[in-house]
């Protein structure tokens, strides 16, 4: 057989094997291999292996104190990984100060929300866009307005006048202005009702579907987020315990037990 005709047998099998498995042969958009991180002498992650795949809803769920939200920290250089690496991309962020893992493709909706009180929803969402040095923005600002209409309404309010679910969409919307390749969401239905819940997240089951975005969710609320999520990863006491697609850990009789018997959904 000639070169070229190998070459294209070749590239059949390739095609043949990404359709039978599209993420075959593809390195994960995110990957976090063996990561320790310490708070002081406290051991808060313990050899963490998470991955997220391009156009996957990824949620890491786990008790309080677990060490979901140290994971998040970690991922953005603060605390950094003493052990393990972080890539993003390609490309190693292990050891990037914060403000240059900021300025990525991966954008962060921190626990507790954070926005900027004292701005008002449209300053707040201009910061949001000024990561990528605010072209887009008024594409963009339309793009939130449609996806959450109650920050329409609310554009010249200040962010900490906002209730606690209209700060959590802000919050969200202000991830999102960076047009990130990954949205890491800490918490999104923390104290929040659950028709709020359910608002957020089939906003953000729609931005997945119809954009493609890669999501990484952190979440108490493990009934919604292992619904909402392609696959998921269980946390317990600073280490991964158990993963599996959403349904297959819905299912799982100790994750049950543990997280969702008695549970808020
Ligand atoms: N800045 C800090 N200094 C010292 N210890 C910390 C710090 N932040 C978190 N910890 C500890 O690290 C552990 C993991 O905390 P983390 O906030 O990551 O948990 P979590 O899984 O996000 O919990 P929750 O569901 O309550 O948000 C906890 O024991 C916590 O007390
Ligand atoms: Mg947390």
């Amino acid at each position: 057989m000639s070169v070229a005709g190998i070459n294209v047998l070749v590239d059949e099998t390739r095609a043949r094997m990404a359709q039978a498995e599209p993420q075959a042969g593809k390195a994960p958009l995110l990957s976090v291999r063996g990561v320790s991180a310490y708070y002081g002498s406290i051991r808060a992650l313990k050899g963490v292996d998470v991955d997220v795949h391009e156009g996957e809803i990824v949620a890491l769920i786990g008790a309080n104190g677990a060490g979901k939200s140290t994971l998040m920290m970690t991922i953005f250089g603060q605390p950094q990984a003493r052990e393990g690496t972080i890539t993003f991309a390609g490309q190693d962020i292990t050891k990037l100060p914060t403000h240059e893992i900021a300025r990525l493709n991966l954008a962060q909706s921190p626990e507790g929300r954070r926005i900027f009180s004292r701005m008002t929803v449209r300053e707040n969402l201009q910061m949001g866009a000024a990561v990528n040095g605010g072209r887009h923005f008024a594409e963009d600002l339309e793009r939130m307005c449609t996806l959450f209409p109650r920050l329409a309404e609310r554009i010249d309010q200040r962010g900490g006048t906002m209730s606690g679910g209209e700060q959590q969409m802000l919050a969200i919307a202000r991830a999102l202005m960076s047009r990130p390749r990954l949205l890491m969401l800490d918490e999104p239905s923390l104290g929040l009702a659950p028709l709020v819940v359910k608002q957020i997240f089939s906003a953000v089951r729609d931005l997945n579907a119809r954009e493609g975005l890669t999501v990484f969710i952190v979440e108490q609320n493990a009934y919604h987020a292992l619904k909402l999520a392609h696959r998921g990863y269980v946390m317990v006491n600073g280490a991964v315990t158990m993963s599996g697609t959403g349904q297959a850990l819905l299912d799982d009789p100790q994750v049950k037990a543990a997280y969702l018997e008695g549970g808020s959904h």
